[in-house]
């Protein structure tokens, strides 16, 4: 008998080990031979801890699962049956192909990897020349998904044809955007697909070394990307000879250093180089001088994460999917106040609302949607009136709003938009790294001007919109420069919250 229960941190959050531990107790009770498999999350966090048993192949679900379930799990006789997994509605809408893998196996196995396409796009880039393997990845129309939606084939091509004797792949797994989980739980599921993509992108730029800049927050995503690249080294995987190719590629995990900042890519650098992690003006471009000087591939661990698909089934089999520039899928993350979030891939195109009243439910409180920020702190506050917004860059541009590293937080009509554009005015002071002036000062001027509107004082509020222009620029990145965008989204779409009556003095 083989049951899955995941080891995910948000099912390690929910319970899954003292489930795990029960499984194995009730059937070492019962004389059950069980093979337990701790594998990665399907997504559907509403349903974590979510138990599978595998029965002639197929892989029935149970969830969300307690202790006291494993009894009737292993009877088959549990109220939490949901059949099977792979049938369900939230598995069947999606098109997964950077999770594909993710939750379905074993993610410290290099065999199940294998055995589910895993290094087949590695063994196809090892015989292309490294301007072909680029070629490749332009063609996909991949864009990172960090949260700028740059082009990744002309990112690596500057780094390609720069002339240098060494080059670094570094993979940017800071993902401090609020709302956002994709990239830990590509890590915790998945982690051979990243390492993959790093030594495609290794092999295209003719880069031997690699970093992956991991949040230390995540110290079981730490733990798990520990342990696979020293699978993947004694595989032969990573190393001087990778997959007896002749072409060295080595990488090393290491841990971020608590900031929001550190996530943009030059304070990012900096922190690795071991210095304090603030931004750093551009030029020189990263991509021309980065890690130590040396030209580097910073690239968001989705963006990596999706290279190996890319290479397994070809550039315009990825590229098929999407809308307009948009290409291939988005890994959405649905939080907040939301009936089911989770981790749901699809191609570009979808609206927002479908997103949020169809795949999520609508809100967990059952009160009508108000909100939802897109794109961690720095996106918009989109209202329920640009719901038909397609999931593309350009679209969401256009509506005033971004994509990000694809985070949707919701909110019901309770929400005070007006202390939510406090908030993120707050996390800008706070997360600062004070290189700039209207981001440094800006940011703490822009919380006391929206307590004066607080406080009744209607004037403040043409300050407040003077100071996001100048925030938005004057400040050298985007941290500054995009936190107007959800203080002025919720000015603009919310004026009613702004409207506060001054409290008569005594
Ligand atoms: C304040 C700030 C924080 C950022 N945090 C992250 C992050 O946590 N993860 C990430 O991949 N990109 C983050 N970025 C974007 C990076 O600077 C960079 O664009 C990205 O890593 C490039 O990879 P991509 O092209 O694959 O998206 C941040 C940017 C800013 C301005
Ligand atoms: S905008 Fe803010 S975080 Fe960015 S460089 Fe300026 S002070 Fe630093």
């Amino acid at each position: 008998m083989k049951i899955y229960v995941p080891a995910d941190s948000a099912a390690l959050a929910l319970g899954a080990n003292d489930i795990a531990d029960a499984i194995t107790q009730q059937a070492r009770a019962r004389g059950l031979t069980v093979e337990l498999v701790r594998n990665g999350t399907r997504g559907m966090i509403w349903l974590e801890p979510l138990v599978e048993v595998e029965v002639d192949g197929v892989r029935h679900g149970f969830g969300p699962a307690t202790p006291d379930d494993a009894d009737a799990i292993l009877d088959g006789t549990s109220a939490k049956a949901l059949g099977p997994v792979d049938k369900l509605d939230w598995m069947q809408r999606q098109t997964r192909l950077t999770f594909a893998r993710c939750g379905v196996i074993d993610p410290l196995s290099l065999e199940d990897y294998q055995a589910h396409g895993g290094l087949a796009g590695l063994r196809r880039a090892i015989a292309m020349s490294s301007a072909d393997i680029v070629d490749e990845v332009t063609k996909s129309g991949l864009r990172g998904r960090g949260g700028a939606g740059f082009p990744t084939g002309i990112k690596w091509n500057t780094v390609r044809q720069a002339q240098a004797a060494q080059k670094y792949i570094i993979c940017n797994a800071d993902e401090g955007d609020s709302g956002t989980f994709a990239d830990r739980m590509i890590m915790e599921g998945d982690p051979f697909t990243l390492i993959e993509g790093m030594i495609i992108a290794g092999l295209g730029v003719d880069a031997t070394r690699g970093y992956v800049y991991l949040r230390s927050e995540y110290p079981d995503a730490i733990a798990v990307m520990t342990r696979a690249v020293e699978i993947a080294r004694a595989a032969g995987v990573l190393g001087a000879d990778v997959l007896g190719s002749g072409r060295a590629f080595d990488l090393e995990i290491r841990k971020g250093a608590g900031a929001y900042v550190c996530g943009e890519e030059t304070s990012l650098l900096n922190s690795l180089e071991g210095k304090r992690g603030v931004v750093r003006a551009k030029p020189p471009l990263p991509a021309l001088e980065g890690f130590l000087g040396q030209p580097t591939v910073v690239n968001n661990v989705i963006s990596l994460a999706t290279v190996p698909v890319i290479f397994e089934k070809g550039a315009q089999f990825y590229a098929d999917f999407g809308l307009g520039r948009s290409r291939g899928t988005v890994t959405l993350q649905i939080a907040g106040n939301v009936a089911r979030g989770g981790l749901f891939e699809t191609a570009f195109g979808m609206s927002l609302g479908a997103v949020v009243n169809d795949i999520a439910g609508g809100t967990a409180s059952g009160r009508p949607v108000k909100a939802v920020q897109v794109g961690g702190p720095l996106g918009a506050y989109m209202p329920v009136s640009k719901f038909d917004t397609a999931l593309g860059y350009e679209e969401f541009d256009a509506a005033g709003g971004l994509i990000g590293h694809a985070g949707l937080v919701v909110f019901d009509d309770s929400a005070d938009m007006l202390c939510m554009a406090r908030f993120a005015m707050e996390f800008c002071a706070v997360e600062s790294c004070g290189k700039c002036t209207p981001c440094r000062i800006g940011a703490v001027r822009g919380v006391e001007t929206i307590d004066r509107i607080a406080a009744g004082d209607s004037a403040a509020i043409p300050l407040l919109t003077d100071l996001c222009e100048t925030m938005k620029d004057g400040s050298l990145c985007a941290l500054g420069g995009f936190t107007p965008f959800p203080v002025m989204s919720a000015l603009t779409h919310f004026p009613d919250d702004f409207a506060r009556v001054k409290e008569a003095a005594e």
